[in-house]
């Protein structure tokens, strides 16, 4: 009898840890697992380090500073807590990082002497959250000096601030990055695309740094976060082939709602949330969207034209197909170029080179 009870609260246990790490079921599900941390995610502690190719490894810094993962992790969900939008923030300048010299943190360094660095650069003049690196970088030096790189830490933060309204990691970040030492901002324009880059750009340049056509997609279904300033967009709306028309691949009626959002062609202040209604919410939303023609950039709209990527783009409306190739192509992105072993060094302040 009494292994019979026994039997039935183990069952129980197993039914409700699947139900719970099921990222791919509906959004709604887990709403405000914040509330409850990491629960029912990784234990990093107890993580033996395991080695993942490109040199990276799960929980690299095991032994060199045991708390290094937990301690990002406590400090990200305190400032997602009090700012929703620092997760779109965050992956944006990942992704920025790791096509420009690979994820080597040399996004956050500041300008020095006449050496305009990347953060200056034209593409990156609306990136944000380098503060918080700066604060995360502060916490985990008190307990661990010049052992954590900035590149991990940008890498790790990103993943928790984005996984927090799941209460478990959205996708693995082994680590093991060490910290670039240089960044120019002249190398941001050709690897960084525009929004208004068609599909032959975006699919060479994410080609370029080995990611394929899917992962592209993938990826760009974090714009399901955040917003898009005017001028990124607003040329779709007044004057898209220099006849004061607007963009024919853009929904009508969206379009309409658009101009009432943007003053004029040139209004880089006003912002519009790049998956209205769901924007501070991580989900495959923006396939709907997407779908629907109502993708904010031409870039956005590009995924569509081409047949493996609009097909592709079909099947990440399922929520699991979204989660899991999400998580794929994020693993892939934070390995591009990495710094590993003796090279680079490891930054004292995240924004300077030592
Ligand atoms: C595929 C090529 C991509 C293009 C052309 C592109 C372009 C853009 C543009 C023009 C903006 C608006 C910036 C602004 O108004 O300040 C933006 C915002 C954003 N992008 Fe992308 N993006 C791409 C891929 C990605 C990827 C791969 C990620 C992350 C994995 C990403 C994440 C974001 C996020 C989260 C925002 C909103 C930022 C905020 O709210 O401040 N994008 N992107």
């Amino acid at each position: 009898m009494v292994s019979k009870v026994l039997l039935m609260l183990l069952i129980l246990a197993i039914c409700s840890t699947f139900v719970i790490c099921n990222a791919g079921g509906s959004k709604k599900k887990f709403h405000n697992k914040h509330k409850e941390g990491w629960k029912n995610g990784h234990d990093y502690d107890s993580y033996e380090p395991k080695y993942d190719g490109d040199g990276l490894k799960d929980n690299f810094y095991h032994k060199s500073c045991p708390r290094a993962e937990k301690i990002v992790q406590s400090v990200t969900e305190r400032h997602v807590s009090s700012n929703p939008n620092l997760p779109a923030k965050l992956i944006r300048v990942l992704f920025h990082d790791c096509f420009v010299r690979g994820c080597d943190a040399s996004v956050l360094l500041n300008s020095t002497g006449n050496i305009q660095s990347e953060k200056d650069a034209n593409a990156n003049r609306n990136l944000a959250g380098f503060d918080v690196i700066d604060s995360i970088k502060a916490e985990v030096e008190k307990v661990c000096q010049e052992t954590v790189s900035c590149a991990d830490i940008l890498a790790l933060a990103t993943r928790d601030a984005v996984s927090l309204q799941y209460g478990r990691p959205l996708w693995k970040v082994p680590t093991g990055r060490r910290d670039g030492t240089i960044s120019l901002a002249s190398e941001t324009s050709t690897n960084i695309p525009s929004g208004a880059s068609n599909f032959t750009v975006l699919s060479n340049i994410f080609a370029n740094k080995s990611l394929s056509v899917h992962d592209l997609v993938a990826l760009s279904g974090a714009h399901t976060i955040g917003v898009g300033h005017c001028n990124f967009f607003s040329r779709r709306l007044f004057n898209f082939t220099g006849k004061g028309d607007q963009d024919s691949s853009l929904d009508p009626n969206y379009a309409d709602f658009l101009r009432t959002q943007c003053k004029n062609s040139t209004d880089r202040i006003t912002t519009v949330a790049m998956d209205p209604g769901s924007s501070v919410s991580f989900d495959n939303h923006y396939f709907e969207i997407l779908k629907d023609r109502k993708g904010l950039f031409v870039s956005d709209a590009a995924l569509l034209t081409d047949d493996d990527a609009r097909r592709f783009a079909l099947k990440l409306l399922n929520p699991k197909k979204f989660f899991d190739e999400f998580a794929k192509s994020m693993e892939k992105m934070g390995a591009i170029g990495v710094l590993t072993g003796s090279q680079g060094q490891i930054r004292k302040h995240c924004s300077l080179v030592n």
